[in-house]
């Protein structure tokens, strides 16, 4: 009994000395930089009193003066479903990654794809311990190891949150989605101090790495806060449309929680002109189910949208030509951005909707030079393999290689509809009548007038959606009005889709 007291002494003081590491200065650091702690951020990414540590006390050697090796780990849960976490505390050795910091991510990683739930890491650290040495590089790469094995398991979420720095970027890198912060999150391979060695160009954290950059050119990260706050809100918000493993279905919402949505008004977004721009996100409204569009990767490869949304409750993920950003072709970035996000919602069974308005693949020496070939089979490949329910809908413009890209019937689409005013062709009516009548309308005395008629030839002979329906590319033409409902019963239809998985080791995915 004696000793049994003393146990418990040792026991409360432990907890006491933890606790100690957590007050005095240790709130302020962070702050006066425009974070959080990582304890802070924990308890605002799970629900309230919701959220287990593991490991606390883990020390990486006697001597050392703090618990817990820089990362706080544990489990909890984000909107009532279980989640497991880690979190770098830059006030411990700046956050910085040693062997036992990496077993204890490595643990939270196992158990993550081994019990099937989301895993989310919360970044803020300088990198590689430098007095561990290879030890430190050691730990990072069974973390990317883990991190790779998980892949498809799980969702894996990184929320860069302060710098991460030299290899520390891969973990990132690996996992589905990339959550930064303006400011205070940076993230690149080498900092500015080495380009300036090696390169003598001077550029800032901010410019090299920082949030809107990585958002809007680099796209390496999804989204894009203001402070932490919202940033945390926007990780539980994509947590809301994820299933929790490969195994599972995505959550759907109750009756109660959908407001009745009115389309009648959908096809007046379309300009008259079909050469004029419009914004398809009207569209994406009109259809999805009211204030259920989450859009991943919006300021990246504007051409192209991707998100998520729900159709009467049941989570969908949408890839929409954007016509009012480069007439919404196709370039290397659209089709990396597509292509990724593709394969996310078939890894985790969410049906995948194509709202379709693309011209062609953007012409040029950069993309070429650039291998839009490789890029743009990227997306080919992804709709291909995609066994999810896919289904496309052609809104207007549909020509050539990017009319087969888009999830069209023969790359796998399980329905394809059409608007009437869709125009599905080997290429535009402009670019076909001058290879098909440039003898005629290079003699003709009025060649603006013939060129008016040939057009519209072209448009009611060849470009429209009828062609296509009667010989089965197309399932059905439909009212725009009613796509919403056609969608919901396709979906509906497709819900049990099965295909067996190919025996072969893994496919070789155009990198
Ligand atoms: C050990 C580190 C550390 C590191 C920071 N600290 N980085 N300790 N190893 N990598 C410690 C500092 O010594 C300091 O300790 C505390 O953390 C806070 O750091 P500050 O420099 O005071 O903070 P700040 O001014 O905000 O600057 C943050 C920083 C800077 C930009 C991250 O610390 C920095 O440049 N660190 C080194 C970054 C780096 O080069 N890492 C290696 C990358 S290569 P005290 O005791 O003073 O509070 C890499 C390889 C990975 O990571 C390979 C994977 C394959």
């Amino acid at each position: 009994m004696k000793e049994n007291r003393k146990a418990y002494k040792v026991f409360h003081q432990r907890k006491d000395k933890l606790n100690e590491q957590y007050t005095g200065d240790y709130y302020k650091k962070q702050h006066d930089k425009g974070k959080l702690t990582a304890r802070e951020r924990i308890d605002f990414l799970f629900d309230e009193g919701s959220f287990h540590e593991i490991g606390a006390f883990i020390k990486p050697n006697t001597e050392a003066k703090k618990y817990g090796d820089g990362v706080i780990c544990g489990y909890g849960t984000v909107n009532g479903c279980k989640v497991m976490v880690y979190a770098q505390d830059f006030n411990i050795m700046g956050g910085s990654l040693g062997l036992v910091h990496a077993q204890k991510i490595q643990k939270v990683q196992e158990l993550a794809a081994n019990m099937g739930h989301p895993v989310v890491g919360l970044i803020d650290s300088g990198g590689a311990r430098i007095q561990e040495g290879v030890a430190s590089l050691a730990g990072y790469a069974g973390i990317f190891h883990h991190n790779v094995k998980s892949s498809g398991i799980v969702p894996q979420i990184s929320v860069i949150l302060g710098p991460a720095a030299g290899g520390a970027v891969y973990s990132p890198a690996l996992t589905d989605f990339r959550f930064m912060v303006k400011h205070t999150s940076h993230m690149f391979v080498t900092g500015p101090q080495v380009v300036k060695e090696v390169l003598n160009e001077d550029i800032s954290f901010e410019d090299l790495g920082g949030a809107e950059v990585h958002g809007s050119a680099s796209g390496v990260t999804d989204f894009v806060y203001n402070d932490e706050e919202h940033c945390l809100l926007g990780v539980k918000k994509l947590l809301s449309y994820l299933p929790s493993n490969h195994l599972e279905q995505p959550p759907v919402l109750n009756w109660d929680d959908i407001q009745p949505r009115n389309s009648e008004n959908i096809s007046y977004v379309l300009p008259e002109d079909s050469s004029k721009p419009y914004d398809m996100i009207d569209i994406i409204e009109r259809i999805v189910d009211v204030d259920s569009f989450f859009e991943v990767a919006e300021n990246h490869a504007q051409n192209i949208i991707t998100g998520f949304a729900r159709l009467n409750r049941k989570v969908v993920g949408i890839i929409a030509n954007q016509p009012k950003v480069m007439a919404g072709t196709l370039d290397i970035n659209a089709s990396r951005k597509a292509a990724r996000f593709v394969r996310f919602c078939d890894a985790f069974n969410i049906p995948v909707l194509v709202l379709e308005d693309v011209p062609g693949f953007m012409p040029g020496k950069n993309q070429e030079h650039n291998a839009i070939i490789m890029h743009g089979a990227k997306l080919l490949y992804a709709f291909a393999e995609a066994t999810v329910p896919k289904i496309t809908v052609i809104v207007r413009k549909a020509y050539g290689g990017a009319y087969i890209v888009m999830n069209s019937k023969n790359m796998g689409g399980d329905m394809n509809f059409a608007w009437p005013s869709a125009e599905i062709a080997v290429m535009g009516p402009e670019g076909a009548i001058k290879i098909l009548n440039r003898k005629e309308l290079s003699e003709a005395e009025e060649p603006e007038e013939l060129k008016r008629q040939l057009v519209d030839d072209y448009k009611n002979n060849i470009a429209n959606p009828f062609i296509a329906e009667e010989k089965g590319y197309v399932d059905e033409v439909i009212e725009p009005s009613k796509t919403r409902e056609v969608l919901i019963s396709a979906f509906s239809l497709l819900e049990n889709k099965f295909e067996p998985k190919s025996p072969r080791k893994h496919g070789n995915f155009p990198m």
